[in-house]
């Protein structure tokens, strides 16, 4: 991340538990170089003092709409187009319903409103409220007006109950942003293959494999984040993705590569992160295959297209990643498949792991080069997806 444009950040904070992590954000932000404010509603002041806020900000914090003194330092129109970037971090089911109302009774909610700036929400509150219909509807209606969504994660709450609704943790808000600002993969146009694909066996019966999906949409969705004209060719999963995404769903592997060849012509990168089955039934019945035979019953199969290696042969000139799940010999194997699928990256993880993987929110992965190799530690797949994603950017000729 060489190239990282300088901008105005706007760091708004509500009333969550996860404030407190807040002050790491800011402090991210600084680091690289930001100009970074900080807006406090009323009730994030019972979670974390202006006065931390401030000495790590360098800038005195932003609490009132209606208080004269500071309307004369920095009025809300000011701040509102003073700002490039408008992280609301946490942001509570309080604040997202407010501000899918469009209220502007409050310093953040008038800055929302008047503000051209780009804006991301990282929300933070109990896992059932993060699942209520309600707060569903107000994240969709946000999230389809130009609010940038990151997280909520899963795991631990500070309440005692286990699922989404954790803030995001500020290394991936921070890296969030930054992708959005740096636009690496602007102008290029990424395919992405992602899910389990299905061969049907009969109407009812098909071969098919665990994987979510997950990290194929992660994918999607980080380098849309960066610029780049996205499809995903999607097999079989029970996700959604971003308006940015151009979404193609599929099911067998022959679609998967029938659709990826019609892209290919003009696409720059192809990322291969489906599960692709790597057998189907040579014959598909009709009708329902009765139980009528006796204790064993074959099904003769055969190998499906690779469609990774296949594109790559026909398309040598291109950038293209392709990902493996190994239970064991992972380097090896990783190492085999790079070369024997003529891939000039693979990113390579060790599903015998039962916390990363598969249908985990999870990922630590190593990624290899004809002459590298790079270690990405335990993270969200999404920040990974960022990390993976910067590989393919201008700023990164290397793994290094
Ligand atoms: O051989 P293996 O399935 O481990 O290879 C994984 C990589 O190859 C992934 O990038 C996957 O999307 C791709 N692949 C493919 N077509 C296949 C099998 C795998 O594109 N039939």
């Amino acid at each position: 991340m060489n190239n990282i444009k300088k901008s105005n950040i706007l760091v708004c904070i509500t009333g969550s538990i996860a404030a407190y992590k807040s002050v790491d954000l800011v402090r991210l932000f600084k680091k690289n170089g930001h100009e970074v404010q900080v807006v406090m509603t009323e009730s994030a002041r019972e979670f974390i003092t202006p006065l931390t806020l401030q000495a790590i900000s360098g800038h005195k914090v932003h609490q009132s709409l209606l208080d004269i003194d500071a309307e004369l330092a920095m009025g809300h129109i000011e701040l509102a187009k003073w700002a490039d970037v408008i992280v609301i971090a946490p942001c509570s089911a309080e604040t997202i319903a407010r501000l899918s109302l469009g209220r502007a009774n409050d310093l953040l909610g008038a800055i929302i409103l008047a503000s051209k700036a780009k804006k991301f929400i990282a929300p933070a509150m109990n896992t059932n409220m993060w699942s209520n219909p309600v707060t569903k509807k107000n994240i969709f209606y946000l999230s389809s007006n130009d609010m940038n969504l990151i997280g909520p994660a899963k795991g631990d709450q500070a309440c005692g109950d286990v699922g989404y609704g954790r803030m995001s943790e500020p290394e991936e808000i921070y890296e969030s942003v930054q992708v959005t600002l740096n636009q690496s993969l602007n102008g290029k146009k990424i395919i992405v293959t992602a899910g389990p694909t299905r061969e049907q066996i009969d109407p009812v019966r098909f071969i098919s494999n665990n994987s979510s999906g997950k990290m194929g949409f992660a994918m999607a969705e980080a380098a849309a984040s960066s610029g780049a004209e996205v499809f995903l060719i999607t097999g079989p999963v029970s996700l959604t993705c971003s308006d940015l995404i151009k979404r193609i769903d599929v099911k067998t592997a022959n679609d998967m590569y029938e659709e990826s060849l019609k892209l290919m012509h003009s696409a720059d990168i192809f990322i291969g992160c489906a599960a692709v089955a790597d057998f189907k039934s040579v014959e598909i019945s009709h009708q329902k295959i009765k139980k009528s035979f006796e204790n064993h019953f074959d099904i003769r199969l055969e190998k499906n297209i690779d469609i990774i290696s296949s594109l790559a042969e026909q398309f040598p000139a291109k950038t293209f990643m392709g990902f493996c799940a190994e239970t064991e010999r992972v380097e090896e194997y990783a190492k085999e498949k790079l070369i024997s699928k003529g891939l000039d990256l693979i990113v390579a993880n060790d599903v015998s792991k039962s916390d990363i993987g598969f249908d985990s929110d999870f990922n630590e992965v190593n990624v290899y080069t004809k002459e590298e190799k790079k270690y990405f530690q335990k993270s969200t797949k999404s920040l990974l997806a960022i990390k993976l994603i910067n590989l393919l950017g201008p700023d990164s000729q290397s793994i290094h």
